[in-house]
């Protein structure tokens, strides 16, 4: 049998985490036969609720769960972890300016980096959800020096993941025949959901969608809105759909993404395409043996130009904003 896999997810009693921690338990992250050990972070005021979710880890008696740690304390929840999914962190609130809101974050992913650069597994691989997701995992990366900045990444799977189906839903066919759409950059309204590679079956999606005023406007602005659609809907934000993508991004981390089909994930830039390097930004990746590489050599036709650019610099202004907390 396999040795159990040691997952921390931080925020593990909101609304994310009570969606995800099940999933990891049934082998939806991880594999069918794969052990896992759960570790939950939250915070004081919430440690109750989280015992709660430990109580119904319990009760649900997975078979893959072989230990549940729940607890308040950062060192105790970093300790021996292989996998790392940061859930928890100040979320904006009515009134904010968006200096206070990165300020408080920039202050969590600051000290959750040094445990985790202490206390975590060698070679553990993180992935930030909460917002500004790229910002917080370049902050993480900063302040965890000694942990590979390959191993440090950000979601935007989910992101993917909607343009898969707004792919399918107009098209009519199955979301699991759209293949290599593309999110480029911030997990905010100025990513770029690019569908110039995509294909379905053997076709290219605009041959099929035969609408490029659809594919250039609505269909861009309606995955980039799609959060604020579910907050309007659900009066809560995405949490079944995002703790699914934060599964799919580890999995197909962990245990690769199948020929020829690539996947979207925040990861510290190297200037790929001309995009700004030293950020965390989205790239189409295919990962093999744990280990994630940007996909090379697209062409990038003069309107997608403006769009990667635009998310750019607005990761190198988050980027300044951050820093400009830290003093
Ligand atoms: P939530 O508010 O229900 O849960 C957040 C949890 O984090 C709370 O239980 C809170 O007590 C905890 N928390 C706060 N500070 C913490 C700290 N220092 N250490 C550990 N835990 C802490 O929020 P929800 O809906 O679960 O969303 C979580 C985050 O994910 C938000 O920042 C949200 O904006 C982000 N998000 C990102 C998506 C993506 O695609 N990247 C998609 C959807 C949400």
């Amino acid at each position: 049998a396999k040795e159990p896999v040691r997952v921390l997810v931080t925020g593990a009693a909101g609304q994310i985490g009570y969606a995800l921690v099940p999933m990891i338990a049934r082998g939806i992250m991880l594999g069918a036969d794969q052990p896992v050990i759960l570790h939950m972070l939250d915070i004081p005021f919430a440690a109750e609720a989280l015992n709660g979710v430990k109580m119904e880890l319990v009760d649900a008696a997975f078979p893959l769960l072989k230990g549940v740690v729940a607890t308040t304390d950062v060192v105790e929840a970093c300790t021996g972890v292989n996998v790392a999914v940061m859930v928890g962190g100040f979320p904006r609130k009515e009134g904010m300016e968006r200096k206070d809101v990165m300020s408080k974050n920039v202050s969590i992913y600051k000290s959750q980096a040094s445990a985790l650069e202490q206390h975590a597994a060698p070679n553990c691989k993180v992935l930030v959800v909460a917002n500004p997701a790229n910002t917080n995992a370049l902050i993480l990366k900063e302040f965890a020096p000694s942990i590979p900045a390959k191993n440090i990444t950000c979601l935007t799977r989910l992101d993917h993941n909607r343009a898969l189906g707004q792919i399918s839903e107009r098209l009519s066919v199955q979301v699991s025949d759209v293949k290599n759409v593309i999110i480029w950059g911030n997990h905010s309204s100025t990513q770029y959901p690019d569908v110039n590679h995509a294909t379905v079956g053997d076709k290219p999606v605009r041959e099929l969608v035969k609408d490029d005023e659809w594919l250039n406007g609505e269909f861009i602005t309606t995955v980039q809105q799609r959060g604020a659609a579910i907050i309007k809907a659900r009066k809560l934000s995405s949490a079944l759909s995002a703790a699914s993508a934060a599964c799919d991004h580890i999995r197909d981390w962990v245990l690769g993404t199948p020929e020829g089909l690539w996947v979207s994930m925040g990861v510290y830039s190297d200037g790929s395409y001309n995009v700004p390097a030293g950020v965390i930004y989205s790239f189409p990746v295919t990962c093999k043996n744990g280990e994630w590489t940007i996909v090379q050599g697209l062409a990038i036709d003069e309107f997608s130009r403006k769009k990667l650019d635009l998310t750019g610099a607005e990761l190198t202004e988050e980027k300044e904003l951050a820093y400009s907390c830290l003093s």
